[in-house]
């Protein structure tokens, strides 16, 4: 039988050099009034110049809501979506990192819905179509430009918590890499190594065999369609990110294509364990997203070879390399992601807590090609503790 597939792109993708150019065009198309959201350093930054000039050239009027915050506490989305409201635009343009892309994404829900954004939480439970978004990221990066997702802190949950579901997915993404020229090293690395967590994930994620299986989710496990963009998003995150780095802007270029193509894969197939377990580590160190993917991902790797053998060795063709859980920790390392928890003030005796809580987010642990116990897991946590990827090499796994 051939193998499922499963893509929900937005309408319009442009990715180049730049493309910005084309915002203004792309927004008139939907409405004559936009808000752009952002943060405040974007708001004083070229790429904001360069979004407003190309929307005042199509003749949109719009506002810029710059009071983005990291982490997105639902408090501050909420008073976002008053403001918002006051404005009614026709359009939400999203502009800066992932965390920008999905305040656009939360507003522009909050915009078309009278339910509490909690009513949201989980899969599937966003009403009906939002207030269209235009997404264009700063960053390289976290896909939120092609994904159906947007991630708020609730202060009633210890975790940060997702909204996912098919209507969020942004009406176009304009993914110009020079957009992303002289952001800082550790911005640079953090988004980048989790763009190349988020290709590993999808392609090594489990696959549900049959249509039934998958109607339920959003993210659907491994198929035929997010096999294609996540092999791509490797090698083309895999070639850059060191380049990017140094902000050389060819290299800038392949890790844009790389986020790109990562979210559209991980857009239908999910990520995994990495995932899973950043967000109790993230919660207790405060610590970026990207950094504690990043740091993760090679461990996680090494422990789930076993159950996946064939497709960590595609991992390592894309990344020209036959052991990938090394490169890609060799990667890490030299971007600057730290090299074990112990580093980032994770305490030795907080390991099993950690991961207690990983394995109670159920969504991202049934989509982890090997199952995952409460013994393998703490197994995997003491080696990212130590820093250490030997005691997870295959064979020593299998004892
Ligand atoms: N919706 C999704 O699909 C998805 C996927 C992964 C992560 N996320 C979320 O994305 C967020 C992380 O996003 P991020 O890694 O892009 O970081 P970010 O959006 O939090 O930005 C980090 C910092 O980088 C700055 N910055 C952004 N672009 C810049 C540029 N070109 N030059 C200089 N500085 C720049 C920002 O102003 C900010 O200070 C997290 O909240 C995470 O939960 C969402």
């Amino acid at each position: 039988m051939p193998e499922l597939g499963v893509l929900r792109p937005p309408r319009t993708v442009l990715l180049g050099d730049g493309v910005v150019e084309a915002a203004g065009r792309t927004v008139a198309a939907l409405g004559e009034r936009a808000l752009i959201c952002t943060d405040p350093f974007l708001a004083a930054a070229p790429p904001l110049r360069a979004v407003t000039a190309s929307l005042r050239a199509a003749g949109v009027r719009h506002e810029v809501f710059d009071g983005t915050v990291a982490e997105l506490p639902l408090p501050a989305v909420e008073a976002a979506v008053r403001e918002a409201r006051a404005l009614a635009p026709d359009v939400i343009v999203g502009l800066g990192g992932g965390s920008c892309l999905d305040m656009a994404k939360l507003i522009a829900l909050g915009l078309s819905t009278d339910a509490p954004l909690s009513d949201c939480y989980g899969e599937h439970n966003v009403p009906g179509p939002t207030v269209p978004v235009v997404a264009i990221p700063t960053t390289a990066g976290t896909g939120s430009e092609v994904t159906p997702v947007a991630v708020l802190t609730d202060p009633a949950s210890e975790l940060k918590v997702g909204i996912s579901s098919p209507h969020l997915v942004p009406v176009a993404a304009i993914c110009d890499p020079a957009l992303t020229l002289g952001a800082p090293a550790t911005v640079t690395a953090f988004a980048g190594i989790d763009a190349l967590a988020h290709a590993v994930e999808a392609y090594t994620a489990v696959r549900r065999p049959t249509w039934a299986d998958m109607a339920q989710r959003v993210f659907v496990g491994r198929n035929a369609l997010s096999d294609r963009w996540a092999l791509h998003a490797i090698a083309r995150v895999g070639a850059g990110l060191r380049g990017a780095i140094d902000d050389d802007p060819a290299a800038r270029a392949l890790v844009m294509e790389g986020s790109l193509s990562a979210g559209l894969a991980f857009a239908t197939a999910g990520t995994a364990l990495a995932h899973a377990l950043q967000y109790p580590i993230g919660a207790r160190t405060r610590t970026p997203h990207g950094l504690g993917v990043g740091l993760l991902l090679p461990f996680v790797m090494a422990y789930n070879a076993p159950a996946c053998e064939a497709r960590m060795a595609d991992v390592g063709r894309a990344l020209g390399t036959d052991d990938p859980a090394r490169a890609v920790r060799d990667l890490a390392l030299d971007v600057g992601v730290p090299g074990s928890l112990a580093q980032i003030g994770v305490q030795a005796g907080e390991l099993e807590e950690i991961a207690t809580a990983a394995l109670g987010i159920e969504r991202l642990i049934a989509n982890n090609p090997r199952e995952v116990d409460p013994a393998g897991l703490t197994a995997l946590l003491r080696a990212a503790h130590a820093g250490d990827l030997a005691p997870l090499t295959p064979m020593e796994a299998h004892r």
